[in-house]
């Protein structure tokens, strides 16, 4: 992420306008006179083109007539542009922005601004600060910041506060409803049997709701401490799917497991959690009738977790998404009541955090697959 300081920001143009008055043809000579004056790299000082190749910021000098007259690496960088091919050319033709090249041309004409543009670059949308200052003698100045990032972040946060606050309050207007009903019937025996186990279960949903978010937070962050073990991905694996055996066998599911021996160094806690996220992912997408393969390998120096079901599948365009949080394909397909799309993301920062990857394959109507494969030599924690 490239922030610019006003402060570093007075620096650079300070040193900048010295260097450019060196180098800058003056507004309203000849051509002839103005090519004459093009830049010559001995004119320049070197202090200053050292600073501005090593500079993180972008620059631009523009000629009085709007052409590029020299551009720092991080500039070039920015927008996307070799160097050596655009010196000499106008803005417009370098960078295509009408919005860019108006302040340019604004800068030209002796009026400065700073403006936070959106400009596809390379065929990706991207988030610029963008200075534009007129230099006195002619010529103008670009100083750019890349803070698409940034603002990629800024985003993320607030549809995080978004999402939690919205999985937060369907449980609780449902315990609210709930909870009024049983007050308003003088807490009939009847209204007590039918909802106070339901409000049990919405007050677990949130338990495990909350619970997650602290799990992501954790992997997140980074912060997350691994135990670093011998481990039998395997012997986890087998452990794991017979606690599920009773909801498959309600579901009418059948659970096999196929495995040998995959010993790694990592958290068995942590993959038994990947096992659990998958495996009830795939219970709840698998119809009556289904059932749930859970494979692992031990091939070489990886040992691959394969978890595959023959349920509803995943539709092509939302694969590559399943893994981000709060992702859910569509709440009405699921069995029973909907997840929140925080598994699949935990899933993935545990295994990432072993050193391993997680991916999933899918095509609609025919199951899903979902795969961890773990380097066996990595040591982690
Ligand atoms: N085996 C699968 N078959 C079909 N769709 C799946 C499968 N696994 C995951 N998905 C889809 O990917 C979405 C994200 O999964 P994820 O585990 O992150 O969230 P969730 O199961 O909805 O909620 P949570 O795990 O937080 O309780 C699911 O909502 C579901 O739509
Ligand atoms: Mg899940």
């Amino acid at each position: 992420m490239t922030v610019v300081p006003g402060e570093l920001m007075s620096i650079v143009l300070g040193l900048a306008i010295g260097f450019t008055l060196a180098r800058l043809p003056r507004r309203g000579r000849r051509e002839s006179e103005i090519a004459a004056a093009q830049p010559r790299g001995n004119e320049a000082d070197p202090r200053f083109e050292q600073l501005l190749r090593s500079l993180r910021v972008g620059v631009v000098l523009l000629d009085a007539n709007g052409r590029i007259a020299t551009i720092n690496p991080a500039a070039a960088a920015i927008f996307s542009l070799e160097a050596r091919n655009v010196v000499g050319r106008s803005l417009i033709e370098a960078v295509p922005s009408i919005e860019l090249d108006r302040r340019a041309q604004a800068a030209l004409e002796g009026h400065s601004s700073r403006a936070q543009l959106s400009i596809v670059l390379a065929g990706k949308p991207r988030v610029l600060t963008v200075a534009s200052l007129p230099i006195e003698s002619g010529g103008a100045f670009l100083i750019a910041a890349d803070e698409t990032r940034l603002h990629e972040l800024q985003r993320m946060r607030s549809d995080f506060v978004a999402n939690v606050s919205h999985e937060l309050r369907t449980p609780l207007s449902s315990i609210n409803l709930m909870i009024e009903t049983i007050l308003s019937t003088d807490h009939d025996e009847e209204a007590l049997r039918i909802f106070l186990p339901r409000v049990k279960q919405e007050v677990d949903r949130m338990v495990q709701l909350v619970a997650d978010l602290l799990d992501l937070a954790q992997v997140e962050s980074g912060r997350l401490r691994l135990r670093s073990e011998e481990v039998d991905l395997a012997a986890v694996a087998a452990h794991i799917l017979d606690t599920f055996e009773p909801r498959a066998a309600q579901a009418g599911v059948a659970l096999r497991f196929s495995g040998e021996p995959a010993p790694l160094r990592g958290d068995p806690e942590r993959l038994a959690q990947v096992v659990v996220n998958l495996v009830d992912n795939a219970l709840r997408n698998t119809p009556s009738g289904g059932s749930i393969d859970l494979e692992v390998r031990h091939e070489g120096d990886t040992a691959t977790l394969r978890v595959r079901d023959t349920g509803v599948g995943i539709p092509y365009s939302d694969l590559p998404h399943v893994f981000e949080r709060f992702y859910v394909v569509d709440r009405s397909r699921a069995r029973g009541s909907s997840g929140t799309g925080l598994g699949l993301s935990i899933v993935k920062h545990i295994v990432e955090a072993h050193a391993g990857q997680a991916s999933a394959q899918s095509e609609l109507g025919h199951g899903a697959t979902f795969t961890c494969e773990f380097p066996i030599a990595a040591a982690t924690g």
